[in-house]
């Protein structure tokens, strides 16, 4: 029998820890109190099935509380992870109007770290067994340690991220992340809850031949997103290209960054920044797709440059294949003249 020993997460973080210069530790307790959250909710995602069953039973779980809404629980759950290690100084989640203030425990606010999520992204795919995700984004806090949040260390353009990441809960669940030195991925053994390196230093190939858009919006779509449709439609070369759209960005996004492809969620007439947020959404993914070699941008400028102004701002969002964003920006270009 030929043994195996894949390096597992925990180790990777460790191993890894030495990249940073003066690192603390700090930013691998980080990553360990999300690895920790994400096996919290894969279990529950796992378990999502059958919540209309126990609910006859009473709408209760064995600990006798109420069953939440995932998205709801899944939000809970990286903030209480986070909130007990102590490991960051402040939180933003998509599921919280306001920052929250890391107060427990007399080291948090001294964390230099802070944290943005969109803790189930995909939501509308919980109830029919399709792929759901996590979505994070660290950066490192522009005012002092020592001293309360302020919105401002969570109002920082894309390209000051430390790190970022995804955990897709699907056939197999893994975690997918950057500290800015290449995209490595790990897929959960649910039989020992572990993470092992199954994707190590992901590329995402120059061209790709898979387009995902909801089309069904295509009426109210900018002229240059019209036209670039048109594009991947028309016969000629390796086109047409494939339509794949799951409704989950994580996994859209994940299937692009493994095989090649673009993702485009544009701005539309109702919505004139589209409709994903730039700080949970837009920016973690963005780093992602650069770091494997790939490209984001909302159809004239980078993605990373973009200058936040507040926490749930949404901006259109077009991603992945380097070739195939440059081509998506010429249409919107010469539409827009
Ligand atoms: P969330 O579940 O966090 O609100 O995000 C849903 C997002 C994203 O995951 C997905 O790609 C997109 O919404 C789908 O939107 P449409 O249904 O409008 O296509
Ligand atoms: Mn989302
Ligand atoms: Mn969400």
């Amino acid at each position: 029998m030929k043994i195996i020993n894949p390096q597992t997460l925990g180790e990777f973080i460790i191993e890894k820890q030495s990249e940073f210069q003066y690192s603390s530790g700090e930013l691998s307790r980080l990553l360990s109190a999300i690895k920790l959250a994400s096996k919290v909710v894969n279990q529950e995602v796992n378990k999502a099935g059958l919540v209309d069953i126990i609910g006859a039973m009473g709408n209760k779980n064995v600990q006798g509380e109420e069953q939440q809404k995932l998205d709801v629980f899944a939000n809970e759950v990286f903030i209480a992870a986070l909130n007990n290690r102590e490991v960051v100084c402040g939180i933003a989640s998509e599921e919280n109007k306001d920052f929250i203030e890391v107060k427990a425990g007399k080291n948090a606010n001294e964390s230099k770290y802070v944290v943005l999520i969109d803790p189930l992204d995909g939501s509308s795919n919980i109830d029919v067994n399709v792929n759901v995700g996590t979505i994070f984004s660290i950066y490192r806090r522009v005012t002092s340690e020592g001293t309360p949040v302020e919105l401002k260390d969570f109002l920082q353009p894309g390209n000051k991220q430390v790190a970022a990441g995804y955990v897709v809960y699907g056939s197999s669940t893994m975690i997918v992340y950057t500290t800015g030195y290449g995209v490595n991925g790990f897929t959960l053994d649910p039989a020992l809850g572990v993470y092992y390196l199954s994707h190590p230093d992901i590329k995402i190939p120059e061209k790709g031949n898979i387009y995902s858009i909801n089309e069904g919006n295509y009426i109210k779509f900018p002229l240059g997103i019209k036209k670039y449709i048109k594009y991947c439609q028309e016969e000629e070369g390796e086109r047409p290209y494939t339509s794949r759209y799951i409704g989950s960005l994580v996994a859209d996004f994940h299937r692009n960054m493994l095989k090649g492809g673009i993702y485009l969620y544009p701005s539309y007439s109702h919505a004139p920044k589209g409709k994903l947020r730039l700080l949970y959404e837009c920016n973690p993914m963005a780093f992602l797709a650069e770091q494997a070699g790939g490209s984001a941008s909302d159809g004239f400028t980078r993605i990373l440059d973009l200058n936040p102004i507040e926490l749930h701002q949404r901006s259109p969002f077009i991603c992945g294949s380097k070739e195939m964003v440059i081509k998506v920006e010429e249409f919107m270009k010469n539409a827009n003249e």
